[in-house]
């Protein structure tokens, strides 16, 4: 039989913690609680009342993590290809796999949890966002996305490194590299290692396949002539914008060894005549001429002082009502949420000096600050969102 036993208020206080009494900054103090008892639950002892909170959230921060990498493990394994030839069951896809139909019932499961699968009776089959996402015949294919995901577990998402960047507040090393040189803010190297055929260009290519499709059916761009997409990678949201719109040119402002990969998926694309690539430095040289400035993931990777500057040197580049576009997942208002952005700033942390997300009145701050007007913020995709504003 098992005993239930009210909580009462005085029972509540006395397994209350020890309260901490330093200075907590003007917080009201703890020190009114009344006197407890410093000694943990003893063992043996009475026994402790009921938990009056639930324990769930210690396993969504120690087990959840694993679901993700979950998927990637069923990513590089070929799960997603299996499961596009048509459901099967666990048993078929652990031989088609070559794992044992334990681990593949585990890892089938986590995709479900994820809504990458479906489960009907004793067939799993792919859902429409992992047709999507998660199958190179998919339209917007994320494959070096994960790839590069898989390489960020094995040498950068560990607890000593982000540790470390928390106490040092600064970024990690990456094979002997400070981050940044390979792969994001100042990219100095770039170009395609043996080691890993996916260079960052394709990375940020496949994480912005999609979004770049969503946001230029959501903002339109009649009336504009000239788009300018500064630290614009492959120029697919170059390259998007120009097949939205048929009247707009549009150049990618990108350093040189970038721009090499922006002209070949310009011409993969088939856009020669309406898109370019323009080797520059977005700091040090002055922007092509243009009436539309987009920035897609760049003000994440710079401090809001960086932030601020560039939207200054957008304002004075851009004619009168000229607009300007930043394209970001944004933080809540209280930069508390949503999770997966939150925690993308701790990416932020691993990877760049002073980089993170943003909310939209923390973007709206910078722009109105540079000049701009007319702001206005638009959620275009899945995390994404476009914060607009215009030159008087
Ligand atoms: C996070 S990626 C974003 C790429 C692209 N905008 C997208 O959303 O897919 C940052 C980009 O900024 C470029 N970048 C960094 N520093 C730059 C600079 N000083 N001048 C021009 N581009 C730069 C990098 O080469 C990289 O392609």
């Amino acid at each position: 039989m098992t005993a239930t036993r009210e909580l009462e208020p005085t029972t509540v206080t006395a397994w209350r913690a020890p309260a901490v009494q330093a200075d907590r900054g003007g917080m009201e103090a703890t020190a009114a609680l009344p006197a407890i008892d410093d000694e943990p639950a003893a063992v043996g002892g009475p026994a402790p009342p009921a938990p009056f909170a639930s324990d769930r959230v210690l396993y969504d921060v120690i087990d959840a993590p694993l679901a993700g990498l979950g998927v990637l493990v069923a990513h590089d394994l070929g799960l997603f290809a299996t499961l596009f030839e048509g459901p099967a069951h666990v048993e078929w896809v652990a031989a088609s796999l070559d794992i044992a139909p334990r681990p593949a019932r585990m890892l089938l499961n986590v995709c479900v949890a994820h809504g990458l699968v479906s489960r009907r009776g004793g067939l799993f089959a792919l859902t429409p966002v992992a047709e999507e996402y998660f199958v190179k015949w998919g339209r917007s294919y994320a494959g070096p996305l994960l790839d590069y995901a898989i390489r960020l577990n094995r040498s950068m998402f560990s607890f000593d490194a982000l540790k470390s960047s928390v106490l040092r507040n600064a970024p990690q090393v990456f094979d002997g590299e400070p981050w940044s040189e390979t792969a994001s803010p100042g990219a100095g190297k770039g170009g395609k290692r043996p080691e890993y055929p996916a260079t960052f260009t394709d990375v940020m290519h496949a994480h912005s396949l999609g979004a770049s499709r969503a946001w230029t059916r959501r903002i339109p761009l009649s009336g504009f002539r000239r788009f300018l997409d500064i630290g614009g990678g492959s120029g697919v949201h170059a390259l998007a914008a120009a097949d939205a719109n048929p009247s707009l040119t549009a150049a990618v402002l990108e350093m040189p060894h970038v721009c090499r990969e922006t002209r070949a998926m310009i011409e993969t694309w088939g856009f020669e005549d309406r898109v370019a690539a323009v080797a520059g430095d977005m700091w040090e040289d002055p922007f092509p001429p243009a009436d539309v400035h987009f920035y897609s993931d760049i003000f994440h990777d710079w401090s809001e002082t960086r932030c601020a500057a560039l939207a200054k040197k957008s304002f004075e580049g851009l004619p009168e009502g000229g607009l300007i576009l930043i394209h970001e997942m944004l933080l809540s208002d209280d930069g508390t949420g949503p999770l997966a952005v939150a925690a993308s700033s701790l990416s932020m942390l691993l990877a760049t000096e002073g980089g993170r997300q943003y909310s939209a009145g923390e973007i709206f701050g910078m722009l109105q600050g540079a000049g701009f007007s007319d702001l206005t913020v638009t959620q275009t995709h899945g995390y994404w969102s476009v914060v607009s504003g215009r030159k008087p």
